[in-house]
């Protein structure tokens, strides 16, 4: 399956290789510190490599011999290089006696341990990165939200009402992205006092759709204030990423894009072992029958009916062929309409088999009863049947 949304590098990758470097470079100081420190050594390693220099030159008399042989065995336990009296580098015994050395081929000889000791280096780092570094984007994911990884499973998907329906019933789902943003607690109550079913949370990510509305922490926030239902409907890019912290936020159902979606099948699996129930939606321009595979492992399809992003856009009736075409196909699925649904538009949307309808507009109004009451009797007309108490 093609998307048009390009999987990001996983960030966690490339923080292993930050670590990795930073330990390599951290060693790399510690290791140039030592020898530093210990520069007598150093100097004594230029001496023993310079005794060997000038062991076979001619001009080296006999006593010069033996104080060189000296160095090589260790008997000398210090030399020193020096200046000699003409200026040039020699190298110096405790005693005075000094032999002629050249700098340029010892030092060049150091650069063999300095190359060794990089590559060890290098390896260690790696090992670090390999070991130590954090493993996988939902390991950061959990690891930044402290998830408990469950959702406590006290609110249920059904009519707030307790009516009993033959088949799927009429949920009505405003969009709190219509509420006011300042007073969402208050908005929410409102909204389910007027008789909504859950409330539709919109999350929004300024990437996969051109705005932001709120994420993890503002439902959070809002669960302290609301038993409903949260039908949480994620426009995000890595919805993976999402998971643990909506679970931890108190999110019930989770539905992602399948356009946004590297690894469906997975996804599905996660949101549900997260404690969620699990919704996929699908833009106005991806075929239907893209979520046919997955319809037996999820709990509700959302077909969207405007380019999700923005509340307050026109009903696309065009999307109604796809709504048919699934009911006829699933006659028990859960099928959400989302965008531009009002008393005005309803009817389409509910002879066309859609029983989860979201209205943000048209729902945060004066007379929400009245509006909520609407949508649900055109459901109830064309789509689901009348249900009893
Ligand atoms: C759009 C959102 C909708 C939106 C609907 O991207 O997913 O839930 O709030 O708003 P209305 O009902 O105003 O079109
Ligand atoms: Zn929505």
């Amino acid at each position: 399956m093609t998307t048009e949304y390009q999987p990001l590098v996983a960030q966690s990758d490339n923080k292993k290789w930050v670590v990795g470097a930073a330990a390599c470079a951290a060693g790399f100081v510690a290791m140039m510190g030592l020898l530093s420190l210990d520069s007598n050594n150093t100097v004594q390693l230029y001496a023993v490599r310079a005794a060997q220099s000038v062991r076979a030159a001619p001009a080296v008399t006999a006593s010069q011999r033996q104080f060189v042989a000296a160095v090589q065995s260790g008997k000398v336990s210090k030399v020193d290089l020096a200046v000699a009296a003409d200026g040039s580098m020699v190298l110096q015994s405790a005693d005075g006696q000094q032999v002629p050395v050249s700098l340029a081929g010892p030092s060049q000889n150091l650069w063999a341990p300095v190359l060794l000791m990089g590559s060890a280096l290098v390896a260690v780092g790696l090992a670090v990165k390999h070991f130590f570094a954090p493993a996988s984007a939902p390991a950061r994911s959990v690891a930044m939200f402290s998830a408990t990884g469950t959702a406590t499973p006290t609110r249920t998907w059904g009519p707030a009402s307790g009516k009993k329906y033959k088949g799927v019933a009429p949920i009505i789902c405003p969009s709190l992205l219509a509420a006011d943003l300042a007073n969402l607690a208050a908005d929410s109550k409102r909204v389910m006092d007027a008789g909504a079913d859950v409330l539709h949370v919109d999350v929004m990510d300024g990437h996969f759709v051109p705005n932001l509305s709120w994420g993890a922490p503002v439902i959070k926030c809002l669960r302290q204030h609301s038993d409903a239902f949260f039908d949480t409907h994620l426009m995000v890019s890595n919805p993976e990423d999402f998971i643990a912290p909506m679970a931890d936020a108190g999110v019930d159902q989770f539905t992602f894009h399948i356009e946004a979606a590297k690894d469906v099948n997975q996804l599905i699996k996660d949101i549900k072992a997260a404690g969620m129930k699990v919704g996929i939606s699908i833009k106005p321009k991806t075929p239907v029958e893209w979520v046919f595979p997955y319809m037996e492992d999820i709990d509700l399809i959302l077909i969207m009916t405007v380019e999700p992003g923005f509340g307050g856009q026109s009903f696309m009736e065009d999307m109604m062929p796809k709504v048919q075409t699934l009911r006829e196909k699933f006659p028990d699925a859960e099928i959400q309409v989302d965008g531009g649904l009002s008393p005005a538009t309803i009817d389409a949307a509910a002879k066309a088999g859609a029983n989860a309808i979201v209205a943000g507009s048209a729902t945060f109004v004066e007379d929400a009863k009245g509006a909520i009451d609407a949508l649900r009797a055109s459901v109830e007309e064309y789509c689901t049947g009348p249900g009893e108490e």
